[in-house]
């Protein structure tokens, strides 16, 4: 399965979602492959930060990389345009479009999904959820629901785990914080969500 994390927002999660979804996947089969496709090469210097259980390749060299691989899953820059945005759309089984439940990434996102135009299977995780703003995810939820744009259930909660995650080039569930697995729980959750497209 070849899953891509794109959006038009810097800043959603987008990397930290390909990072989790890509060891989710690498527990499950070692032919699994991160490939960065952002120039800004964010997953290669996650993994070069410390380890990750999976390859990370960067786009130049993901049609070698991704060659007998169960799951690839692909990590994008912001801002792509319409023609790049399609063609990603038609490069993957699935995209996964991480937002922010506030009207500025909420804005950005209605723009992706309207250029989508039913290229690809998709779904919209809502990321950085504040655990004492539950009700402003749960309204950006219902505004999806209601313009009919499918939306995981599992939200990822603003969680400094990850920000550790990050920093020290580790997975969520390695970082020795304290809501390490709780942060990976969630993860895991939305894995086996996105798994049931399959
Ligand atoms: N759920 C989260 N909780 C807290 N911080 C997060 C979360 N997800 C990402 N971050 C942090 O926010 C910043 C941007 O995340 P990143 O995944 O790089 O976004 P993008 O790839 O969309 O630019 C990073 O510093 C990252 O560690
Ligand atoms: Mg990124």
């Amino acid at each position: 399965m070849i899953i891509t994390v794109a959006g038009f927002k810097g800043g959603v999660g987008k990397t930290t979602t390909a990072v989790h979804l890509a060891c989710y996947f690498a527990k499950k089969s070692d032919k699994t492959l991160l490939v960065d496709g952002d120039p800004n090469r964010s997953s290669l210097s996650w993994s070069k930060r410390g380890t990750l259980p999976f390859q990370v390749c960067d786009l130049m060299s993901a049609a070698k990389a991704s060659r007998g691989k169960e799951h690839v899953i692909v990590d994008t820059e912001a801002h792509p345009d319409e023609d790049e945005l399609e063609a990603l759309a038609e490069g993957c089984d699935l995209l996964v479009l991480p937002s922010t439940p506030d009207a500025l990434a909420l804005e950005a996102l209605l723009a992706t999904v309207d250029n989508l135009q039913n290229l690809t299977a998709y779904g919209v995780v809502l990321t950085m959820v504040d655990s004492r703003k539950k009700g402003t995810a749960t309204q950006a939820k219902e505004t999806l629901n209601r313009l009919s744009i499918p939306v995981f259930n599992q939200m990822i909660r603003r969680l400094t785990a990850y920000e550790k995650a990050a920093l020290v080039g580790v997975p969520v569930y390695e970082t020795g914080d304290r809501f390490g697995r709780i942060a990976w729980g969630e993860y895991e959750s939305l894995a086996k969500e996105i798994e049931s497209y399959a």
